[in-house]
């Protein structure tokens, strides 16, 4: 191929350029396609020296686009790469930016309310073992408080295996960390929970928080004081009332189930005041039982526990009255109700501002 052809083609400094130099040669009426079509009027004997030189100039030439054609993208590539940077770390605009869900907006707060008293967060799996999720927690099988619950229980892959469940509360946690963990402890354990209920109040997947202390000498006074704290901290009042009723729960001795005073402001029931009460958690003196299946000494070691629903806490909190919402994904649900997600809440700055 002659040296001038090769020129032209390494002078195109563009895709577009190229192109020109492509349909100048190869096109319906290029340089090359001439030579082609002039085949037609030789004499047989030239046509036959001539055709097969033709057909390779055009191989040649095609080819030879091709690579310029390859090299002139890696090029715009490399320089897109190199010019195109997205910083992530900038605000999205108002326009595409999401919204912090107010469940895990809730989770926020509690953890900033209650890292500040002292309190880590622990986790555990949403499969569960029965084990963790009724037996250590002091629910033998054919306990009657397993039937409190509609548990969601799962297929078991092998005839032998006892069949796992999703959790029905945040409870098994306690076993986890406190085996993990050892004394003292202080936890809050925030998460999904199942069972098998549906209406404008219960979903078949909610979330809660557990709380879970373990040290020498604890008593009600500790746990009544700290739920106390958080519920003020949390509804941002100091007019938050507590008032304890004895309840039952297996894993606790004794229990208490725990109401907050509300009243009424603007047609609106919220927390504060002592107008009327309504119950929020479920708490006890963790049960020498459940102590011993931490793996400690329940002669030496003490300690309170409580679970509290999250979604529940977000709707007195925030005013919204249909659980189910919560979970439908409607995108203007979560541009009014959502949070900003630079908005990280702090205790000095109120955990919602
Ligand atoms: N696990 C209980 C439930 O889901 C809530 C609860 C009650 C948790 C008392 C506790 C507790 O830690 O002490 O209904």
């Amino acid at each position: 191929m002659s040296d001038a052809l090769l020129d032209r083609i390494a002078a195109a400094n563009d895709l577009q350029e190229l192109d020109s130099v492509r349909v100048a040669l190869l096109g319906k009426s290029g340089e090359i396609t001439a030579k082609l079509k002039s085949l037609g009027s030789m004499e047989p004997e030239t046509r036959a020296s001539e055709a097969p030189k033709i057909h390779a100039l055009r191989e040649q030439v095609t080819a030879a686009i091709g690579d310029r054609k390859a090299a002139l993208e890696a090029a715009d590539l490399e320089r897109k790469l190199a010019t195109e940077k997205i910083d992530l770390s900038l605000p999205a605009p108002e326009s595409v930016s999401g919204t912090v869900h107010p469940v895990s907006q809730v989770m926020d707060e509690l953890a900033e309310i209650f890292a500040d008293l002292g309190f880590s967060v622990a986790e555990g799996p949403e499969i569960e073992t029965q084990w963790y999720n009724f037996t250590a927690l002091n629910m033998p099988e054919n306990h009657p408080a397993r039937a409190m619950q509609d548990t969601f229980y799962l297929e078991p892959r092998t005839p032998d295996e006892e069949p796992y469940v999703l959790r029905t509360h945040t409870s098994p946690v306690q076993i986890r960390a406190g085996k993990d963990r050892g004394a003292p402890t202080y936890l809050i354990a925030p998460g999904r929970v199942y069972r098998s209920d549906s209406d404008a109040t219960h979903t078949p997947m909610f979330h809660q928080v557990e709380g879970f202390v373990i040290d020498k000498g604890i008593t009600l006074g500790h746990l009544k004081w700290t739920l106390e704290t958080f519920l003020k901290a949390f509804f941002e009042r100091d007019d938050v009332v507590l008032r304890m009723r004895p309840s039952y729960f297996p894993f606790t001795e004794p229990s208490a189930e725990v109401d907050v005073g509300w009243s009424m402001e603007k047609g609106r029931r919220v927390v504060g005041g002592q107008e009327g009460w309504m119950e929020v958690l479920g708490s006890g003196m963790v049960h020498p039982r459940v102590i011993a299946n931490c793996g400690l000494d329940p002669d030496e070691w003490q300690g309170f526990a409580f679970g509290c629903g999250i979604d529940r806490l977000a709707m007195l909190k925030y005013g919204m009255d249909d659980l189910r919402a919560f979970f439908d994904g409607d995108i203007r649900w979560l541009k009014h109700y959502g949070f900003g997600a630079l908005d990280v809440p702090t205790l000095s700055g109120g955990v919602s501002a």
